[in-house]
């Protein structure tokens, strides 16, 4: 492969960002991984034939994001895709009044994001280019009932990435992968029972991450003056 990038990716310690990473080793690029849970990501490492390395990162903490995308750059020498894809989706009902974690959504689906953006900007500035990749989700282009704080965290990643994406030099270039129903962990997070029960058959048609981790090589790989801004991908059956 000639154009071999550095590549980061936030939660790729299972569903999209695993996926994410395996792929983009698998044609030749080099990961690093972050997620919290460390024998995930050796199982990780172990597989990527020397492609992907990973570190324990936590992105609701700035400093360690901060940490994660220095200790790329000292290691490789620059970094040329960040993917903020770490997420996760208590799904309730506002009236259930579960505000610990509506907290958790907006410190993981926000804050995690803007960490990624505060730690990668300026060393993209440096370089003179670089590309964030960021995973929304449909919901960040529908609310539903019990999804009102995550789609709130999706609009607001959806937001925050449009106006990176108008604020940066042009050698910069932003991407929102928008996923619908993807099979992968994010469901189990949902302690709530009537939206779990909910979200049972409303998950029945989901499609494998490799769809999506297509979706970020696709956009990647396109030559330096191509922006590929957005991509919804969803499974066909999905309404
Ligand atoms: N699956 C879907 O249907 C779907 C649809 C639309 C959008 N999405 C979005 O896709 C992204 C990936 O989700 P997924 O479906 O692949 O679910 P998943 O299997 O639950 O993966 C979520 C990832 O986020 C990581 N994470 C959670 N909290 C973190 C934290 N504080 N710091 C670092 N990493 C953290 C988890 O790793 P650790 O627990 O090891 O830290 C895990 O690797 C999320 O942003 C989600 O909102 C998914």
């Amino acid at each position: 492969m000639t154009n071999s990038k550095i590549v980061l990716v936030t939660g790729a310690s299972s569903g999209i960002g695993e996926a994410v990473a395996t792929r983009l080793a698998g044609e030749g690029h080099h990961v690093v991984a972050g997620a919290r849970r460390e024998d995930r990501l050796a199982a990780l490492v172990e597989r990527g034939a020397g492609r992907i390395s990973a570190r324990r990162l936590d992105v609701t903490d700035r400093v360690d994001v901060a940490a994660f995308v220095e200790d790329a750059v000292a290691v490789h020498g620059r970094i040329d895709v960040v993917v903020d894809n770490a997420g996760v989706m208590p799904l309730s009902r506002l009236d259930a009044g579960l505000v610990d974690e509506w907290d958790r959504m907006i410190d993981v689906n926000v804050r995690g994001l803007l960490h990624g953006i505060a730690a990668a900007l300026p060393v993209f500035q440096r370089q003179g280019g670089g590309h964030f990749v960021t995973v929304a989700s449909i919901g960040a282009h529908e609310v539903v009932p019990t999804a009102a704080v995550y789609s709130g965290t999706k609009f607001a990643a959806w937001a925050i990435t449009e106006g990176l994406r108008l604020e940066v030099d042009p050698s910069i270039r932003v991407t929102t992968v928008s996923p619908g129903v993807v099979e992968s962990e994010l469901a189990d997070s949902i302690s709530d029972p009537t939206a779990a029960r909910a979200m049972r058959s409303y998950r029945a048609e989901a499609i494998p991450p490799d769809a999506i981790a297509r979706a970020v090589s696709y956009a990647i790989g396109e030559p330096p003056d191509v922006d590929v801004n957005e991509i919804i991908v969803r499974p066909s059956r999905q309404r």
